[in-house]
């Protein structure tokens, strides 16, 4: 197995694996040593049934189940599958064009995922990046003033809040009754590195807490300011097969809805399971 970094702020490239590989001790280590050092990593591949993707996915921790049920694999409910092709009808999935914004997974959970794992099965002719950035280099990157401010912060997570641009996909009563609002750090340490990392989703993070909220919406559009700079991020253009993982602790990601109508985009996703946020 090899490792290549990329020529960004965070990722590197595996070669010389296949998906069974990955049950191997020493496969599994090597990975999650990649992953540790450059926050995500992209391994090319063969699209995989949803059986091999919750085995190649085990390397990574514990998978887990998504909160909305309608995406999850019928056989192996572990693996979702996204649908984000954009249909000419209007009936496009609304969690595909919410994607749209800097986010980072399950932040409205109590303990958010760890890693995501992101396959893809079918991808338009051309466009349809998906974005990363790397939340340590924004926080080193913000004055030592606003540091000051916001360390020791703590800040609201909804499943929606009105500063989102787009809305996210409906829950159903039981889903709902599953999330309620909840509280996390502003700046989070990673629990491998003690690195600090600035913990934001544009999609959920509704409030900071301790001011009032025309104070805490400026505050937080001055720090999205930062993650929006271009020097923090890395796109990766999808190839079918690919397999991208990336450790949602310490990064946002994003997708470009810049693909033809009507061509399929069809991904496979699985969460590992994490810790509290601290
Ligand atoms: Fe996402």
């Amino acid at each position: 197995m090899k490792v290549v970094p990329l020529d960004a702020p965070l990722g590197a490239r595996i070669e010389g694996i296949c998906w069974q590989d990955a049950t191997r001790p020493e496969v599994a280590a090597a990975l999650n040593k990649a992953l540790g050092e450059y926050l995500l990593v992209v391994v090319p591949g063969q699209p995989m049934t949803a059986p091999l993707m919750r085995d190649f996915a085990s390397a990574f921790g514990k998978p887990r189940v998504q909160l909305l049920r309608y995406k999850r694999n019928n056989e192996v409910p572990e693996v979702s599958t996204m649908v984000s092709t954009l249909m000419a009808d209007g009936t496009t999935d609304k969690t595909a064009l919410r994607s749209e914004d800097w986010h980072t997974d399950d932040s409205y959970m109590a303990v958010p995922a760890k890693a995501t794992l992101l396959h893809n099965m079918e991808t338009p002719s051309h466009g349809g990046r998906t974005w990363f950035c790397n939340m340590h280099t924004v926080y080193e990157a913000l004055p030592e003033s606003t540091r000051k401010r916001i360390d020791g912060k703590r800040a609201i997570h909804a499943y929606d809040t009105a500063r989102a641009r787009n809305r996210p996909s409906p829950r159903t009563a039981q889903e709902i009754a599953e999330t309620p609002d909840v509280e996390h750090p502003l700046v989070r340490t990673h629990p491998d590195t003690g690195r600090k990392a600035l913990y934001l989703n544009f999609n959920r993070l509704d409030r900071i807490l301790g001011i009032d909220r025309a104070e805490s919406d400026a505050l937080l559009d001055e720090l999205a300011a930062e993650a929006r700079k271009p020097k923090h991020h890395f796109g990766h253009q999808w190839t079918v097969g690919d397999c991208v993982v990336w450790d949602n602790r310490a990064t946002m990601h994003r997708v470009d809805v810049d693909y033809p109508v009507g061509e399929r985009r069809i991904m496979q996703r699985v969460l590992i399971e994490g810790d509290k946020p601290f």
